[in-house]
């Protein structure tokens, strides 16, 4: 059974005794898992049922809900293009395919050393400076296949 390292134990208990109940910290025990675990599966979803007193089907319906939650192991850098509307007026499609040929893997796919996962999300609610694109945590506007060529060249 998968389980928090006894410092994220803590803070979970420490964060959980500031809400009114355990089910307020779903989201945030969520992405702690996340972090910790690099993915979160079957196991993961009852730990955090358990911990958070959430039905699993319902920590299953969230977890799977957005896409900051990643249901399978990803590269040391998660790349999500945004494939909704504004981006793709603003030339998403493009830099999808530059993307693609560079890294030579289709969306959904990691490149072999396990360095680039490429994944399509839905709007990342940065349409006015679209197209878009996550990697891990921090948000690149404005995107070109320029941009991209120095975004992937930065990442060691
Ligand atoms: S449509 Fe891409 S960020 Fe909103």
């Amino acid at each position: 059974m998968k389980k928090f390292s006894e410092e994220n134990e803590k803070r979970v208990q420490n964060l959980q005794s500031r809400y009114p109940n355990k089910e307020a910290s779903l989201l945030t025990v969520l992405h702690m898992a996340n972090d910790e675990f690099g993915h979160l599966d079957d196991e993961a979803y009852s730990y955090i049922s358990e911990l958070t007193g959430v039905p699993k089907s319902r920590v299953y319906s969230v977890a799977t809900f957005y896409s900051m939650y990643d249901q399978k192991p990803v590269g040391r850098y998660h790349l999500q293009l945004c494939k909704n509307i504004s981006c793709m007026l603003a030339g998403a499609d493009d830099i999808l395919k530059h993307i693609c040929g560079k890294l030579n893997i289709s969306p959904g796919e990691t490149t072999p050393d396990n360095k680039f996962t490429l994944t399509l999300v839905e709007c990342l609610g940065s349409c006015g400076s679209a197209p878009a694109m996550i990697i891990n945590k921090e948000y690149y506007e404005n995107l070109d296949n320029a941009k991209i060529d120095n975004i992937l060249s930065e990442l060691n």
